[in-house]
């Protein structure tokens, strides 16, 4: 049973594998990569009924802009679909959308899209769904280095008083808490450039299942084994874990 008080508060997901999905098939990557948006769904609802708040999802990298043109199309289809059909239903749910990732790389209407959605939901608490698009963990930080430099060189930073707070604050996720758990479907033991500032201390779930598997049962079969976890970030004991009284000295 999945306990309600120890639910990690922000779950970040790559969604691995829906090509070979649809290889193992013999049907073209688009059918893989439409029938990933209908695990997105089911996950983003599991999030919702379970109370986890933040949810992250590698949904286009900075360096997927490589991939052939045609899937590179196909991918922009499925995820002004996805706008289209679901901001409704995330707005009657209470889910407030948010991207991250460099929004000005993708195609200009679906920009428009997303900034209307992130409009629409941007009072929402229930849950915050942050879609990673055009997103590259380094190149987050390299536009937080950009935007610190520019209070620096306009004098409204010191450098001395620069601290990993400031670096979080800068970061596309700004006030949000880092992912407590991240979990990569088909099986690669990577990061593919990731949150690589905010997932320090995140607890790992990597699956062999491919992405269009991964239904609400693994889903929370993985929240199952985090609550399994002793987190102790760097320390001796878990910080849950009350340190032993000091000697009584009568
Ligand atoms: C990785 O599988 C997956 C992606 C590059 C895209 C993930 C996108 C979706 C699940 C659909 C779009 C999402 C939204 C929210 C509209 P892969 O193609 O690298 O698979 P492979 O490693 O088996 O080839």
């Amino acid at each position: 049973m999945i306990e309600q008080e120890h639910l990690p508060r922000h779950i970040a997901i790559i969604m691995d594998g829906n090509g070979r999905w649809a290889a193992k098939r013999a049907l073209p990557r688009v059918f893989g990569h439409r029938t990933g948006v209908q695990r997105v769904r089911d996950i983003v609802e599991a999030c919702c009924d379970l109370g986890v708040e933040f949810l992250t999802l590698y949904a286009f990298s900075a360096e997927n802009w490589q991939r052939p043109a045609m899937e590179i199309a196909d991918l922009m289809g499925l995820l002004e679909e996805f706008i289209r059909r679901e901001v409704d239903e995330l707005h009657a749910n209470r889910v407030r959308l948010n991207v991250i990732g460099r929004l000005s790389d993708l195609p200009s209407r679906i920009q428009e899209q997303l900034r209307d959605a992130i409009t629409l939901t941007r009072h929402h608490t229930r849950l915050c769904l942050n879609l990673a698009l055009s997103y590259g963990g380094r190149q987050e930080l390299v536009d937080a280095v950009r935007s610190i430099a520019r209070l620096v060189s306009q004098g409204s930073q010191s450098p001395e008083l620069i601290d990993e707070n400031t670096i979080a604050r800068h970061l596309y996720t700004a006030g949000q808490p880092d992912p407590d758990l991240l979990i990569r479907t088909s099986g690669e033991l990577r990061l593919s450039n990731f949150l690589l500032w905010q997932i320090s201390y995140s607890e790992l779930y990597v699956t062999p299942t491919l992405w269009p598997d991964f239904g609400r049962a693994e889903f929370e079969q993985a929240i199952l084994e985090y609550q399994r976890r002793d987190r102790r970030f760097g320390r001796s004991q878990s910080p849950a874990v009350p340190s032993a009284p000091p000697p009584d000295a009568s």
